[in-house]
């Protein structure tokens, strides 16, 4: 059943809400061309909001949209990009192709149609092509092109870029950064250290973006919504905010859930049953994924999941029977597994169902 709350796809613009501020401030960021890097717990809505930003200014903008999360090579990321062009702005197909071919000196391209929706897109042929020759089309491209509009180039789940490791993309991307006018470049990401220390201090992209932080959606705007199409009060869908601890996912989950039981007023007695089905939805998929674990490290899972804060205290330590020294080793392969984050010297459990199903073991 097509429901308005969407959980595991983007929203359309009709059930997109609340970001007010957020749209704003790429609406600044890109008439001034400046770039901007947006990172955010898991999530929390960074894609939804480029998304959507992009169609909203798509008659002011060249809009790029470039998804980058399963590129391993720097090839696949050129790849990537050539075909994110290819298939930007408002063209028909047959004078998009023909754009191309005289904007691309190397690149060829061809349409080509998704098998599972029957989608006509174009498809750039780079076979013989080496890296820095995509690299190279890319770039003139989008340097031509900015002579006549306004451009965003938009690439989200931007961390990966540091797990290509034989050229420096970093360095190489801010070559071109600065060369740059008429375009914005909007970072998107999550994992945060990866993101800082892509940006930190001496790397090749230190101060070439502001940096925001996508913060959770604001309590009001997610009760005006739900509002719309559930008989809901402020503390029902505060009690919901404070579930999900602000995950726009799961918030949007539990809404649905709500939303196709078709019960009247909403309580908290069904809130609790749609939130125990959704952790009970993934625990076998958890299993598998605790029992990938060692010992110490479901030790360490469960205390971080339990307490949070604090947790090498000598009382947690002798209730788990864990030395000190092991708990701090076997979090910090957690941490490094991105299982667990800490903020404010403070752990959770980044993937909040998986956080809550841990807390019930
Ligand atoms: N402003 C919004 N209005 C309505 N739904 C939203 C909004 N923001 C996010 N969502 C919903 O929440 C879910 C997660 O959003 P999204 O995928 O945009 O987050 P993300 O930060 O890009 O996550 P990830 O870190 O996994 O890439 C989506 O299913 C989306 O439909
Ligand atoms: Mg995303």
């Amino acid at each position: 059943m097509i429901s308005p709350f969407p959980y595991d796809r983007l929203p359309t613009s009709s059930e997109f809400f609340g970001r007010v501020t957020e749209l704003e401030k790429l609406a600044t960021i890109a008439q001034n061309s400046n770039n901007l890097l947006i990172h955010s717990k898991r999530r929390m809505g960074k894609s939804s909001l480029i998304k959507t930003f992009f169609e909203k200014n798509s008659d002011t903008y060249l809009c790029i949209y470039v998804d980058i999360f399963d590129v391993v090579s720097k090839e696949d990321f050129a790849k990537q990009l050539l075909k994110a062009l290819s298939n930007a702005g408002k063209f028909d197909l047959k004078t998009a192709i023909k754009n191309l071919t005289s904007l691309f000196k190397r690149v060829r391209v061809e349409p080509t149609i998704d098998q599972n929706t029957f989608e006509y897109s174009i498809k750039p042929i780079v076979a013989t092509l080496t890296f820095e020759e995509m690299m190279e089309d890319f770039f003139n491209s989008l340097h031509e092109l900015s002579k006549t509009n306004k451009i965003i180039l938009a690439i989200d789940e931007f961390q990966q870029i540091a797990n290509i490791t034989d050229v420096k993309l970093d360095a190489m991307m801010r070559k071109h950064i600065q060369e740059r006018e008429n375009i914005s470049y909007v970072f998107l990401g999550s994992k945060r250290h990866l993101l800082t220390s892509l940006f930190e201090y001496k790397s090749p992209l230190y101060e070439l973006a502001t940096h925001y932080e996508l913060k959770p959606l604001e309590l009001e705007a997610i009760c005006e919504y739900a509002k719309k199409y559930l008989d809901i009060s402020l503390p029902m869908c505060e009690y919901i905010y404070q579930i999900s601890d602000g995950e726009t996912k799961m918030i949007q989950q539990i809404l649905h859930l709500l939303y196709i039981q078709k019960e009247k007023t909403i309580s908290k007695e069904q809130i609790d049953i749609v939130t125990k089905e959704i952790i009970n939805s993934k625990d076998s998929s958890y299993k598998l994924l605790f029992d990938t674990l060692g010992n110490n490290q479901k030790t360490a899972l469960k205390i971080v999941g339990k307490y949070k804060s604090g947790v090498f205290a000598s009382a947690i330590l002798t209730e788990h029977n864990i030395k000190k020294q092991t708990l701090q080793s076997s979090i910090d392969t957690l941490l490094k597994k991105e299982l667990i984050d800490k903020e404010d010297e403070r752990y959770f459990i980044p993937d909040r169902t998986f956080e809550l199903w841990v807390e019930g073991l």
